[in-house]
């Protein structure tokens, strides 16, 4: 099996600034390379795992089994808030690890051909074939477009109903490249990229839980906690950063000379700005290349 690289590792762990008896949150524990570091760095403190996906939880108790800190939580993050009621960081690796997308049978990659599944929660009743086979063309064209920023939206929707029923990757590639132009098809990049990209997030409700959780973890974070989101699309990163400067919109320079109550208006410090992994963590791991980290500080509330 595809083993899978931590992205930004140094990074994350820097923003997060992790307490030895801190209460933390790694909301997308995948194979838990992210989360061993953060649990080398505990010592009285606690790790909560969650993951939607059962395999990644099995394969990181293995992984991290020396370590005794730590709980396993095979849930949504954005559900965090049933399970924790105070804690000192969070951590998010957004989007699908190496060993979903290497693995044929779960169906999310156009390099192998496997049913047309995708989805991280295997329990979950929503697949792509449903997506594929049973949406509307127009709503089919408004997620390729929205989620997968596809220009040929329209044309790729309107193939995928003309030849339905469509079963497995390979036949869904092959759709796609038949409703997009020579000049399209001839560019760098795989032509599925964008409308495998799509099809993921809505099976996924990828954007969902990413809204919820930012709209509710300011509910069990200390203050003084911290929140470090790593995005690999133009979507997450916008619905990231938007949020996070909402929270910090004023400058930390005047912070100084406000008033509590609009203190209150803006109770984070951004941390940085948005940094990418840099040339030689891209050589060593493509995945690297997309990637944008984002940090957030607490400054002000009651302690949860
Ligand atoms: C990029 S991988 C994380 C890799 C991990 N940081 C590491 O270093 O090994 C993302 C993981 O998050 C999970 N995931 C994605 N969205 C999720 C969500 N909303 N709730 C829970 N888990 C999610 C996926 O199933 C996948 O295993």
């Amino acid at each position: 099996m595809t083993r899978h690289i931590s992205v930004m590792p140094a990074r994350a762990i820097e923003l997060l600034n992790v307490k030895p008896d801190g209460i933390y949150i790694d909301g997308t524990l995948g194979r838990g390379g992210h989360a061993g570091l953060i649990l080398e760095r505990l010592d009285q403190g606690k790790l909560y795992c969650f993951d939607l996906d059962e395999e990644a939880i099995e394969e990181s108790k293995e992984n991290l089994k020396d370590h005794q800190n730590v709980v396993y939580i095979h849930d949504n993050f954005m559900n965090m808030n049933k399970y924790v009621e105070h804690v000192d960081g969070i951590l998010l690796d957004l989007g699908v690890s190496s060993p979903q997308f290497d693995e044929a049978q779960r169906g999310f990659s156009y390099r192998y051909d496997g049913p047309l599944d995708m989805r991280m929660d295997t329990d979950a009743s929503l697949s792509a074939y449903n997506v594929v086979n049973d949406y509307e063309e127009e709503e089919l064209a408004r997620i390729l477009w929205q989620y997968g920023e596809e220009k040929n939206a329209r044309r790729i929707a309107k193939k995928i109903v003309e030849n339905r029923p469509i079963n497995s990757t390979f036949e869904l590639v092959e759709v796609i490249k038949s409703a997009l132009p020579a000049k399209v098809l001839s560019r760098k990049g795989h032509p599925a990229k964008q409308s495998f990209q799509a099809i993921r997030i809505e099976v996924n409700h990828e954007l969902d839980s990413l809204k919820h959780f930012l709209e509710s973890f300011d509910e069990i974070l200390n203050v003084d906690g911290r929140v470090v989101i790593i995005t690999f699309h133009s979507l997450e990163d916008r619905l990231v950063k938007y949020r996070f400067r909402e929270l910090s919109s004023v400058h930390d320079d005047l912070r100084i000379a406000l008033r509590p109550e609009e203190v209150e208006k803006a109770p984070y410090v951004l941390l940085n700005h948005g940094d990418k992994a840099d040339e030689e963590e891209i050589s060593n791991n493509r995945r690297a290349k997309s990637a944008i980290i984002r940090g957030i500080k607490k400054v002000y509330g009651k302690d949860c």
